[in-house]
């Protein structure tokens, strides 16, 4: 059976360490798997591996049949939660150029997003490539009022019901949204578009296990039983509250101890290029669940080798704040050989009949090496393949691990409460009816100057007078 496996030898970090967390991580474990039912807690995703359910998960299966049966393009609506899941997952189990291939080869719609930014040119851009294609939409909004999404909704219907007419674009038109609450669960009622249901306990960045990512992604030709399936295994597997035994909640606990260490920056690394929206799903996850009171470890990504060639100087040399944790899939789904020449002016001959794979490897264990040498601990998650199963599998770890490190730090990893600020001011700014001014405009001042810490060469010696 394909894996996922947490690696810590290059973390530094000794198990005896670790395990001086397992009191705490019981007791976690037992107040997260308690709660699950209740409803203020934002705890559902735990068990939705196992408690999904099946008729939304035909229904899903059933539209996204129809949108590749009437649709060359698939147009994705929704920001943070609502939207990075979806990409995270296409993007790493699709053809590396997916959205770029000829119909004929991809046989399956364009997966294009919108309502993830504010962007003019972007919003007109895509109408541009949109062209006279058919198309489908579905909009994600949890709460159904956030403004990204809504706006670009508003857009996108028109665009599809000028197209279309009323009655097609009615049928065009997928919402993902709350049960009961929110404008466009009223606008959804009141057009009788098909919708899907969010549940309660599901908060944005722990709901791509739902219809909020499974629609996109099943469009898109992924066999979503078998992603679910991998989280299925996952949920059975971290059940176990034994530290000693649990991969996620052990690099639940490394992020902590290396936190303690002062290492607040954690940069998630692939040598995946189609690894860079799971990435990105990431960062989000982490980034707002546990970025809080004034504590959290700073979440951030590279590629390799990619970025070795721009963030590794940094990474080799500079502050030692950073750890790195590495995806490294163990075996490729294609491969390519490097072939002898006669000439061997470029002196590559030296990896004649190579595999990418190998050479990729290699580069990966120098860098593990370096990087390591160089003070960055490494955390290593080896995954055997990159397929629906272990994506699967790998999503429900990082979910759980998230839950179980933030509550280890002490913050609500379930809320966002800092994401309210800019809203406010933007609907301050933008006169939106209920937002008042402030009475006093900010006022934005110099950092008071901090007298900068001379070079050890010029302490102590007195300036000389002329
Ligand atoms: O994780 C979260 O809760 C957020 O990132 C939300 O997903 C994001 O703000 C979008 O919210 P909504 O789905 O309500 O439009």
């Amino acid at each position: 059976m394909q894996n996922v496996k947490l690696e810590l030898k290059f973390s530094r970090i000794l198990e005896k360490n670790i395990m001086k967390y397992a009191n705490q991580v019981v007791e976690i474990h037992e107040d997260l798997h308690k709660k699950v039912n209740d409803k203020n807690e934002f705890l559902g995703w735990l068990e939705l591996p196992t408690k999904y359910d099946k008729k939304e998960v035909e229904k899903i299966k059933k539209a996204a049949k129809k949108i590749q049966s009437d649709s060359e393009i698939l147009v994705v609506i929704g920001i943070g939660g609502s939207y990075l899941g979806a990409r995270a997952v296409i993007e790493a189990l699709t053809h590396t150029f997916y959205n770029y291939l000829p119909n004929e080869q991809r046989k399956t719609p364009q997966i294009l997003y919108v309502g993830n930014n504010l962007n003019p040119e972007y919003i007109n851009d895509l109408i541009e490539l949109i062209g006279n294609r058919d198309l489908s939409i579905n909009v994600i909004s949890k709460s159904g009022t956030t403004t990204e999404p809504a706006i670009a909704f508003r857009i996108f219907r028109e665009l599809i019901e000028n197209k279309y007419g009323l009655e097609e674009a009615q049928k065009r038109i997928y919402v993902t949204t709350d049960k009961k609450k929110g404008a466009l669960k009223q606008i959804a009622d009141k057009e009788k578009y098909t919708t899907f249901v969010i549940p309660d306990n599901v908060g944005g960045r722990y709901s791509v296990l739902t219809a909020v990512g499974l629609l996109p992604i099943a469009t898109a030709g992924i066999d979503i039983d078998k992603l679910l399936e991998g989280a299925r295994f996952a949920q059975g597997k971290y059940l176990d509250k034994n530290l000693k035994y649990n991969d996620c909640y052990k690099y639940a606990v490394a992020r902590n101890i290396l936190y303690e260490q002062d290492k607040n920056i954690e940069i998630l690394v692939s040598y995946e290029p189609k690894l860079h929206y799971m990435i990105e799903w990431w960062k989000q996850l982490y980034g707002e669940s546990e970025g809080k009171d004034k504590k959290g470890i700073y979440p951030t990504g590279a590629e390799f080798t990619t970025d070795l060639h721009s963030l590794g100087q940094y990474i080799q040399d500079g502050r030692r704040n950073l750890f790195e944790t590495i995806i490294n899939i163990e075996e490729y789904n294609s491969n390519i050989k490097v072939n002898q020449d006669e000439d061997n002016l470029d002196e590559l001959n030296y990896l004649a009949n190579k595999g990418l794979d190998y050479i990729n490897k290699k580069a990966m264990e120098g860098t593990i090496e370096a990087h390591v040498e160089g003070g960055v601990p490494n955390i290593i998650i080896n995954m055997d393949k990159l397929n629906e199963y272990t994506l699967g599998h790998l999503i429900y770890f990082f979910e759980l691990a998230c839950a179980m490190s933030g509550r280890i730090l002490g913050i609500n990893p379930f809320d966002q409460p800092g994401v309210e600020k800019y809203k406010t001011n933007m609907f301050i700014l933008l006169g939106k009816p209920g937002y008042s001014k402030p009475k006093a405009s900010v006022k934005i001042e110099e950092t008071e100057k901090k007298s900068v810490t001379k070079p050890k060469s010029q302490r102590g010696r007195k300036k000389k007078v002329e």
